[in-house]
């Protein structure tokens, strides 16, 4: 038996393919490298939903599409009461995600598309005691979520750099919260089901609740002068530096060089914390040598949560609504995982082996 199922084949999928030797993520016959430089999420999810709804528009009219599915999510921000805003963000939303309608169709596909991104900014925005910022529907869910977020539009750097991540973690093989996507679309309970079953796996934090620990460790170190001692009194302590490694990617992480790209726009646009980001490159390049120096053999590379924690920060969203903005992006596969499952029609049943005790009396 292998406890955490490596190597087990449990779906097939046309939906995404990691490939770890060569450092590679395809997306639906597409390289993440391709799509970031040429598409918006909403082309990504049209990508990803094509063939599994009826009525799937072209990737303009889905734009606009979802953009009403914002202003119809909103409504339920009202619901928020005083109490349920003590939780941290991804509860909220997950509260919110679980009083829509348990539907199959594009609409119901919509409304969860649009609901963390409406959700995450304006219980953001109520936590601070402001008022939420209603969606407008002719922007591009990115865009718009920035602009619900600070109430003002975004910078074209921005808004590039949060489309460019909502693509980059919209599907990444079968992960655990898209395996738990799977496992109830397979029972045939409907999307809301399915999309608050995924954010609950994606909650964990060996999960979407990685990328807080590198704000904190950057935190902790302080200054550069500090770095190279900081990182190797950690590595003296067998400790693991956050945001380096990967269980599945061997050479580079596709992802974490598609987030650079939209960092580096943003730093050349003065519009990161430069302080910040000094303390970031020089934490990084102290960080592969040390590990170069360390595991000689294996090539430890940057991972995609170092580089997501600085283009949230960047962005201004809090550490603890990290969760949340993941979720805005991977509902797109969770929701294309689940008609696919459908489609396979099968009740994924695994056995387990009994190890308990046996009864005392016979049978
Ligand atoms: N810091 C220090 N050492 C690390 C390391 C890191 N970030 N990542 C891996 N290593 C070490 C391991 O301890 C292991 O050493 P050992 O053989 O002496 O036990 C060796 O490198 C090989 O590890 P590997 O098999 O490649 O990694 P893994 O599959 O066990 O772990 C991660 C993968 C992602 C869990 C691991 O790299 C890690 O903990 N990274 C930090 C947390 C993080 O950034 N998580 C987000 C991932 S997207």
């Amino acid at each position: 038996m292998i406890s955490g199922l490596e190597d087990v084949v449990a779906a097939e999928t046309i939906l995404s393919d990691v490939d770890g030797q060569s450092g590679k993520l395809v997306i639906r016959g597409h390289f993440l490298d391709d799509l970031v430089c040429s598409a918006t999420y909403e082309d990504v999810l049209q990508v990803l939903w094509d063939g599994f709804f009826a009525d799937l528009s072209d990737s303009g009219r889905l734009t606009r599409q979802l953009g009403l599915a914002r202003q119809e999510v909103f409504a339920h921000l009202e619901a928020v009461d005083r109490r349920l805003l003590e939780h941290p963000n991804i509860d909220v939303v997950r509260a919110l995600v679980a009083r829509m309608d348990d539907g199959q169709d594009i609409s119901a596909a919509l409304r969860l598309a649009a609901a963390p991104a409406v959700f995450t900014p304006g219980i953001l925005r109520l936590q601070r005691g402001l008022a939420p910022i209603a969606p407008d529907a002719s922007l591009g869910q990115a865009a718009d979520m920035l602009r619900m977020l600070h109430n003002k539009v975004p910078t074209m750097e921005q808004r590039s750099a949060l489309d460019r991540y909502l693509m980059t973690v919209s599907d990444h093989g079968l992960n655990a919260s898209t395996f738990t996507a799977r496992v109830v679309a397979s029972t045939r309970a409907g999307l809301t089901s399915v999309v608050l079953a995924a954010m609950s796996a994606l909650k964990g934090p060996l999960h979407g609740g990685a990328p807080g620990p590198v704000l904190d460790m950057l935190d902790d170190i302080g200054n550069a002068e500090r770095a190279k001692e900081w990182l190797q009194s950690a590595l003296d302590r067998g400790e693991r530096l956050m945001g380096f490694g990967h269980r599945v990617y061997r050479v580079r992480d596709p992802r974490a060089d598609a987030l650079k790209t939209s960092l580096q726009a943003l730093v050349n646009a003065g519009q990161v914390d430069e302080r910040r980001m000094r303390l970031a490159q020089i934490v990084e390049k102290t960080a592969l040598e040390l590990l170069a120096r360390k595991k000689p053999d294996r090539a430890l590379q940057t991972n995609v949560e170092f580089n997501t924690a600085l283009l949230l920060e960047a962005l201004g969203f809090p550490r603890e609504a990290f969760t949340s903005v993941f979720a805005a992006g991977r509902v797109g596969g969770w929701i294309a995982h689940a008609r696919e499952q459908l489609r396979a029609g099968r009740l994924i049943r695994p056995q387990s082996r009994y190890v308990g005790p046996q009864p005392a009396t016979p049978a």
